[in-house]
């Protein structure tokens, strides 16, 4: 059990001068600094942020989100000063990337110094660093004056959050505050690349794609955990699920025609056996399937022509199902390169495995 807590707001302006002073970011994080968790805006999703190097204040992390212990955090700095203090070592590839994609949506897995925390990496040798292209987030972990521990603000399982009334439906009365500077920017994670093995790998699709990467560094691979695409529908490994709606998703990927025909059949067996169905559409075909009877409500969600778009209101989609209390999803899948990757790679884990590939 979680001792519940007044949870505090502040709001700032998302373009606040980071480097000036304000009071709401003065109070929380002298919080973090004194061990609490608060949540904060990152150009991605809100953060639920502790001091990296106290044990006890990450504890908190685990216990407010109800985090599997096994799962090491990201350490945000705001400064590239503050990068030695984290990593024990940082290699050419590393040095060029950073130059090129920091501050922004690029987690690179590094070589760990021993202050830390033990809880932030889960025991490994290696810790995940990012410095956020968000003047909020920036100001406050300057402010803190200690590099941020920080996964994204919602329950273990659930969407991630990208405004701060997510974070509060998820997080309200357990943790010490959230600071609200309206809409995250990307909508999904951080690319989480590591750059200790050859060729470097990443690990997560995010904000930054595999093209970027190539770009400066040749050779990037992916983590084959992350290639999901399914002949069949794969069994659903709920040890798994992340980003999850209450509902139960499918994912059907394939052309257009055949997708349609088989997301209908899906939607009308559902709908037959009494459940309330959802479709996640895009803005091109959304007008068309809300004419369905079997699709009671629908979301568009960007456009396979604007995967920007897609990734900024892709958790919001999410969130907004559970909020009709929607039991069954069908989804349309998006492209998969660019930034496609990491929307397909979080629709994919959202739906627990549930793709169809027709
Ligand atoms: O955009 C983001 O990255 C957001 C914002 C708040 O910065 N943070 C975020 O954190 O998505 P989280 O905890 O939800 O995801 C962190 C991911 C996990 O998949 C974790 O396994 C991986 O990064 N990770 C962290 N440290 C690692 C390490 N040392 N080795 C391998 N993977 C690591
Ligand atoms: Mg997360």
């Amino acid at each position: 059990m979680v001792k519940r807590m007044q949870t505090k707001v502040w709001h700032v302006d998302k373009n606040l001068d980071e480097h000036r002073t304000y009071p709401q970011i003065v109070e929380a994080a002298r919080l973090i600094r004194q061990g609490e968790v608060v949540a904060f805006p990152t150009e991605t999703v809100y953060g639920l942020g502790a001091n990296a190097w106290s044990d006890q204040a990450v504890e908190k992390i685990f216990t407010a989100k109800g985090r599997p212990s096994d799962n090491p955090l990201i350490v945000h700095i705001s400064d590239l000063s503050q990068l030695a203090l984290v990593a024990s070592e940082v290699p050419e590839q590393a040095r060029r990337l950073m130059e090129v994609f920091w501050p922004g949506p690029l987690t690179l897995i590094l070589p760990k110094q021993d202050q830390v925390a033990e809880r932030v990496v889960a025991g490994l040798a290696t810790v995940g660093v990012r410095m956020p292209d968000h003047p909020v987030a920036r100001a406050l972990i300057r402010a803190a004056g200690v590099p941020v521990a920080a996964p994204s603000a919602n329950r273990s399982g659930r969407p991630s959050p990208t405004t701060a009334q997510h974070v509060l439906m998820d997080l309200d009365g357990r943790i010490a505050g959230v600071v609200d500077a309206g809409s995250a920017g990307v909508g999904v994670e951080s690319t989480v690349l590591d750059v200790t093995v050859q060729p470097p790998m990443i690990l997560r699709p995010g904000g930054i794609t595999r093209e970027q990467l190539q770009e400066v560094l040749g050779e990037v691979v992916v983590d084959p955990a992350n290639e999901q695409k399914a002949e069949r529908p794969r069994s659903p490994g709920m040890k798994y699920t992340h980003y999850a709606p209450r509902g139960e998703m499918w994912v059907v990927d394939g052309e257009p025609e055949p997708a349609r025909a088989r997301m209908l059949e899906l939607l009308k067996s559902a709908a037959a056996a009494g459940l309330k169905t959802g479709v996640l559409a895009t803005r091109e075909t959304a007008a068309w399937w809300r004419e369905q009877p079997d699709a009671e409500v629908v979301l568009a969600c960007g456009s396979a022509s604007d995967l920007p778009a897609a990734a900024q209101e892709l958790y919001a989609c999410l969130r907004r199902f559970d909020e009709e209390q929607v039991a069954y999803i069908v989804a349309q899948a998006y492209p998969r390169s660019g930034l496609g990757a990491a929307i397909m790679n979080r629709l994919e884990k959202a739906a627990g495995g549930r793709v169809i590939c027709v």
